[in-house]
């Protein structure tokens, strides 16, 4: 199935998610590993934001990775900067509920995007962007199949000291050719 797997199900971003979504936005350890720009968001900023991934753009999907056997929301994959004529995409993933990691959810949850973006969507090819000392996460795009293209380096600012931003990229062909279809 489509957006279904043995533990998880994923669907459209709701207004309701706002909360939960404002609990993982502000979760330093979550954000620690994801994003680029470590802050605080008052609720009106998250309300702003649910609303624009709500709202959508042809350039990007989100989808709630929701966990199936207790129905909760426990985090979002999305597929943003999509380029339809080049066929490329870019895939995020922050799994906001910290007692989920570890579990395979992070597996099920990109493979799931990535038989969307691949065998739905016909795309080319999916990149990311990851942060050097997020061993885990390169851990897991290594395993569905990314490569290393390339290092930004120095290019994060985190807790006083420098870090690179590593590109990694996966072809249609690649994702065909493995287990992931
Ligand atoms: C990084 C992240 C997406 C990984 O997701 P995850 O669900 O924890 O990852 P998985 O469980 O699928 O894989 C991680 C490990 O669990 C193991 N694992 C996989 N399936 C498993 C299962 N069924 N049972 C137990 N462990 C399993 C894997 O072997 C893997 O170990 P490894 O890292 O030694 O290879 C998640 O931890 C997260 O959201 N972190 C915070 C935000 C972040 O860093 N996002 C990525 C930004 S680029």
């Amino acid at each position: 199935m489509m957006f279904e797997s043995p533990k998880i199900m994923m669907r459209k971003m709701r207004s309701d998610d706002t909360e939960i979504y404002h609990v993982w936005r502000n979760d330093m350890e979550v954000m620690h590993s994801s994003n680029p720009f470590l802050d605080t968001y008052d609720i009106e900023e998250t309300k702003d934001f649910v609303n624009h991934i709500i709202l959508g753009s042809s350039s990007s999907k989100s989808y709630i990775i929701m966990d199936k056997e207790s129905d909760t929301p426990i985090g979002i994959t999305s597929l943003i900067n999509i380029d339809y004529k080049n066929r490329q995409a870019e895939c995020i993933i922050d799994i906001g509920e910290k007692s989920y990691w570890g579990k395979g959810i992070g597996t099920e949850a990109l493979t799931l995007l990535l038989n969307y973006a691949f065998l739905e969507m016909n795309l080319h090819r999916v990149s990311l962007r990851v942060f050097s000392f997020n061993d885990k996460a390169i851990n897991l795009y290594k395993r569905l199949g990314f490569k290393h293209e390339g290092t930004s380096r120095q290019s994060l600012y985190r807790n006083g000291a420098w870090h690179d931003i590593i590109h990694m990229g996966i072809l249609q062909d690649e994702w065909n050719a493995g287990s992931g279809s």
